[in-house]
């Protein structure tokens, strides 16, 4: 007779209901996103394109877990129940590279496996690994403020692809580097995702970039269309775009 064998892991990183997400109250409150719902499954790679102010890092950091929404529901069915364990296998690259200054490229990229108690051989292995894949090995004794925007960037993305996690949710990381770095970068990231059996989105300004991967969603106005219907529409010549909406203003 055969074993039943393991429960297999429920297919979706990570699902968003109807979330919203307001900041500040009455006249100056902005709705950053509202009325959206998506789902990540962990086979997906997917480009969250949109105009700045449109809500895409909002949206990020919902499904991050690191924004509550302020309507609406957002769940990881495949991944731990408990936040901490949940939040080892999330892997945020931030718009802003945020490096701890007074450590060291290797020291910032080791940080969060020191912190989940990854044994010193296999962290060592891990960074070393980590800062080869985005090719700023040379850097790893340097500071944060010796790097260049694009080198920070790189190794902001070293420090995620280290702690190896389940869901990858990259906000512009190819937004300071050249057109062949942002390739290479898009590269590693999509080989990562592949090797880890992990879910993947990137948010991007950069077309060239949303193209590499398998599916592009539309954030608009804080609303995120997952129907590519758009995409034609989107790359006709148009006029100037809204930012956010403040609530004053809807109706
Ligand atoms: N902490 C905050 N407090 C107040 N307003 C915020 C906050 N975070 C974001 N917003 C507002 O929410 C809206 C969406 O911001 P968000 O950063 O999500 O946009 P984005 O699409 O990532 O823009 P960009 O492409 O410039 O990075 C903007 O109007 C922004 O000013
Ligand atoms: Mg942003």
């Amino acid at each position: 007779m055969s074993s039943p064998g393991p429960t297999p892991r429920p297919a979706l990183a990570v699902s968003c209901e109807g979330v919203a997400r307001t900041f500040g109250r009455g006249e100056r409150a902005v709705v950053a996103v509202h009325g959206s719902s998506c789902e990540v499954p962990f086979g997906a790679r997917i480009a969250i394109v949109g105009p700045s102010g449109s809500g895409k890092s909002t949206m990020l950091h919902i499904m991050a877990g690191l924004e509550t929404p302020t309507a609406g529901r957002v769940s990881w069915p495949g991944l731990p129940a408990t936040d901490a364990e949940r939040r080892a296998q999330i892997g945020v690259v931030f718009q802003s590279p945020s490096l701890v200054p007074a450590l060291t490229v290797a020291e910032n990229v080791a940080l969060p496996l020191v912190l989940a108690g990854v044994p010193d051989a296999e962290a060592e292995e891990r960074v070393t690994e980590a800062l080869e894949l985005v090719q700023v090995s040379e850097l790893a004794t340097q500071l944060p403020e010796e790097l260049s925007g694009g080198q920070a960037q790189r190794v902001a993305v070293a420090r995620v692809l280290a702690s190896r996690p389940s869901l990858i949710l990259a906000d512009e990381p190819t937004g300071q580097l050249d057109r062949a770095n942002g390739q290479h970068l898009v590269d590693v990231l999509l080989a990562t995702a592949e090797e880890l059996d992990a879910a993947l989105v990137v948010s991007t300004h950069d077309i060239e970039v949303a193209d590499r991967l398998k599916d592009r969603w539309l954030m608009h106005e804080g609303r995120l269309n997952t129907d590519e219907a758009w995409l034609n529409h989107s790359r006709a010549p148009r006029g100037p775009q809204a930012s956010a909406t403040t609530v004053g203003d809807r109706r």
